[in-house]
């Protein structure tokens, strides 16, 4: 019991507001992939038709789960208000709530270790946060001013300022945070600024129009016009945003010296792939975006893949000859055996990835790993190998100050064969 009051109770906290931000956000998501969809793929009713008269611009038919339905769109508003309105706010509302007290829990709550990385900045965790937060609040407030000003008339120039403001955003991050904390905050900003136009621009458009036609007015188009920008920004975020999200595995991403650019490459993709979706809604099909999208990710994969290191070189003799002096002055032994690679995991790693680790906040080993016998590090060799010595992200933070010729050391081993 008194055990859900310490880093044990954060991991269920941890698990379950991670749940509740999955399922809204897919709920968000899906709501707005569907009616991006469904206004896409509307077609007028034939002129003159009742439905016309009615002040509908556009409907189809579907079938889905054992019945017909047939949407129809008015522009701007039905003649009369529906009893019943079916507003879409609280997806949005609560995957922004969910996915900034995830921000706490993983980050904030333990700012050493999840983002200060002293090879970057030297912050401490109350600057750290305050970067984080203001990154949301300013990344908000100049998206704004941008959409209301002249630029905002301009959709492809907006995009383009956008884009590469975010981008900006994520180079100045990667060189106050760590990679991981720097690519959440890119995700969190542009979530924020999705959420943002909901609150602050949609729905209060809508509201509007429903304000207008309860006084009998006909309501101003330019609510409807001004939610439609906004809204097709968010469907232009959705895919960036979603990698960013999931980026937290992949440490080749966030963990390379230059993950800012990997991040404008993989959002780039993003955009390219949402947008042949959005166009083949239209009808019209224009593969040349994927493959431009697949182009570029494949460009990614391929200009960050690990370069062989040099392979290890000396005689198995020598782990023998220095066997006395410790595993840091192993690291000139071209075949190091498991019992210095061991005693370096104990020394570097084995604080967290144990079953009971001693550092403070782990209630449990991360992901699970534990390496606290020889026989677990062999068992994970290649797992090791790639975050300590390819991606370089392993120690977190390099809390426990692992050294070169101990990732040496590391990779030699690996190398020949990780016995
Ligand atoms: C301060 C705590 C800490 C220390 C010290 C640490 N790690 Fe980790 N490690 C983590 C956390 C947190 C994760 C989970 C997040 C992630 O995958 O980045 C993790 C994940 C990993 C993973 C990915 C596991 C998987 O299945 O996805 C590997 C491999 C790993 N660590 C290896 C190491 C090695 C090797 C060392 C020592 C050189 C080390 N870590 C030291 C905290 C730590």
């Amino acid at each position: 019991m008194e055990a859900l009051f310490g880093p044990y109770g954060v991991e269920w906290l941890n698990l379950l507001v991670r749940w509740l931000h999955l399922i809204t956000g897919i709920a968000w998501i899906g709501a707005s992939f569907y009616f991006v969809w469904l206004d896409n793929s509307i077609r007028p009713p034939q002129a003159g038709s009742p439905l016309a008269k009615k002040g509908v611009m556009g409907e189809l038919w579907a079938v889905h789960g054992g019945g017909f339905y047939n949407p129809q769109k008015y522009l701007v508003a039905p003649a009369e208000l529906p009893a019943e309105l079916h507003w879409f706010k609280w997806e949005a509302y609560a995957t922004w709530l969910s996915g900034f007290a995830m921000l706490f829990i993983v980050y904030y709550f333990n700012a050493s270790a999840m983002m200060i990385d002293r090879s970057v900045a030297d912050l401490n965790p109350a600057q750290a946060i305050g970067v984080g937060l203001g990154t949301l609040a300013l990344g908000w407030l100049v998206y704004d001013l941008l959409c209301k000003s002249p630029l905002g008339q301009r959709e492809g120039l907006l995009g383009v300022v956008m884009f590469v403001l975010i981008v900006a955003a994520g180079f100045v991050l990667t060189k106050l945070l760590s990679g991981r904390a720097a690519y959440i905050h890119v995700g969190a900003m542009i979530g924020t600024m999705m959420v943002g136009n909901v609150l602050f621009v949609i729905i209060p458009g809508q509201r509007k129009l429903v304000e207008a036609m309860k006084e009998g007015k006909s309501p101003d188009p330019i609510y409807g016009k001004k939610a439609k920008q906004r809204s097709v920004h968010n469907n232009y975020f959705t895919l960036p945003v979603l990698l960013i999200m999931i980026s937290n595995h992949y440490a080749m991403t966030y963990g390379h010296a230059h993950s800012w650019l990997i991040l404008a490459a993989i959002m780039a993709a993003g955009v390219l792939i949402r947008h042949f979706f959005n166009l083949r809604h239209a009808g019209k099909v224009s593969v040349a975006y994927p493959i431009a999208g697949v182009i570029l990710l494949m460009a990614v994969a391929i200009a960050i893949a690990p370069a062989p290191r040099k392979p290890a070189q000396a005689a198995a003799g020598d782990v023998h000859a220095d066997a006395h002096a410790g595993a840091v002055s192993a690291v000139a032994a071209g075949h190091p055996d498991i019992a210095k690679v061991q005693e370096v995991i104990q020394q570097r790693c084995a604080s967290c990835h144990s079953a009971q680790p001693t550092q403070a906040g782990f209630a449990s080993p991360p992901s699970g790993l534990m390496l606290q016998t020889p026989e677990l590090t062999r068992q994970h060799a290649a797992k090791v190998y790639q975050r300590v010595v390819q991606s370089k992200d392993m120690p977190l933070a390099n809390l426990t100050q692992m050294t070169d010729g101990e990732r040496k050391l590391i990779g030699d081993w690996f190398e020949s064969g990780a016995n």
